[in-house]
């Protein structure tokens, strides 16, 4: 085992969570309601990414908060009274429900006065890594990744090959359009591919490949240099893909893995709404019930919509 994986097995002990941004795709809710706050079915997606970073064992999460999204860190108290309570009343389910977070790991916020891009969010977190990190991971809370064992994949490829390793997710051409788009080159493993080059949302036609950006990245320390030489592009805004870019650029080695499974996006409504199907159906206490609701709503909107079977 190379010495960067001693202490947790993975080696990664900082998740960085960039959650400031405005969430603009969600709103009225998120007027007053931080996105990473909405639940599915009933927990947070802050604590969802608390959950995932903890099983690959990092014992600290670093969240980026705006100014006005402080509610996202009240999550991980301890909320005392509200376990009195409960606990007094026996229900101890609930109990369990109210502490789980504030166990999972150490979380730590850091500020981000305005939202100027993802890139400044993460440029944000270089003062919360101990001396020794010489890498860490970044987990965008409103994607999720099923089964979540592509953090351990990329970890292990960062073990052999050195430098940054992203996930990267395949999806139908023309829907390249709407993601950062790899370029790509073989590598003995095929759930593994060099990263050349990389395009943000490509017209179908000119997308290198049809290997995607998800919302997980194991980042080498040196993304944080990139990161001060990068210019702000759109909107000011300071983009992490520009910084990967300009590693790749100077020959410092980054890959992804092909990942196998699920996502979603919490991110917007047309996301949100079936990862609460899909964790729905499979939660014991909803499922069944959820089961038969939908078959009774899919079959009168069929029948309203003239839909044949
Ligand atoms: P998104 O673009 O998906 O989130 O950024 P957003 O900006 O909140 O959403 P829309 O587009 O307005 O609907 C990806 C992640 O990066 C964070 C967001 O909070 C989200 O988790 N982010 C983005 C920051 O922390 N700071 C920023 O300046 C931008």
């Amino acid at each position: 085992m190379s010495k960067e994986r001693e202490g947790s097995s993975l080696g990664i002990k900082t998740v960085v969570v960039p959650a400031a941004g405005m969430g603009t795709r969600f709103l009225p809710a998120t007027k007053t309601v931080p996105k990473e706050l909405l639940p599915v079915v009933d927990t947070p997606g802050i604590e969802l990414i608390a959950e995932e970073a903890a099983s690959v064992g990092a014992t600290r999460l670093a969240v980026i908060t705006a100014p006005k999204k402080q509610e996202v860190m009240r999550h991980f108290d301890e909320f005392p009274e509200l376990v009195e309570t409960l606990s007094a009343r026996g229900k101890d389910e609930q109990v369990a429900k109210v502490v789980r977070a504030s166990q999972l790991i150490h979380p730590v916020s850091i500020e981000q006065k305005k939202p100027l891009g993802l890139g400044q969010a993460v440029g944000l977190a270089e003062g919360v890594l101990d001396e020794d990190e010489d890498f860490f991971a970044v987990m965008l809370p409103d994607d999720i990744v099923l089964p979540a064992t592509a953090m351990e994949k990329m970890a292990n490829v960062r073990a052999e090959c050195g430098g940054s390793v992203l996930c990267a997710f395949e999806v139908p051409r023309e829907q390249t359009y709407n993601y950062g788009v790899f370029d790509v080159e073989d590598s003995e493993n095929p759930d593994v591919k060099k990263v050349v080059g990389m395009v943000e949302k490509p017209d179908p036609e000119d997308a290198p490949s049809n290997l995607v950006a998800t919302g997980r990245y194991l980042l080498d320390r040196k993304i944080f240099d990139a990161l001060r030489r990068i210019k702000p592009g759109k909107g000011g805004e300071l983009q992490l893909t520009d910084a990967i870019e300009l590693l790749i650029q100077e020959g410092e080695p980054v890959h992804v893995v092909v990942h196998e499974g699920k996502r979603h996006d919490l991110g917007n409504p047309g996301g949100y709404i079936p990862a609460n199907v899909d964790f729905g159906l499979r939660d014991p206490k909803y499922g069944p019930a959820l089961y038969q609701s939908i078959k009774k709503i899919l079959s009168e909107y069929e029948a309203e919509q003239g839909i044949q079977q």
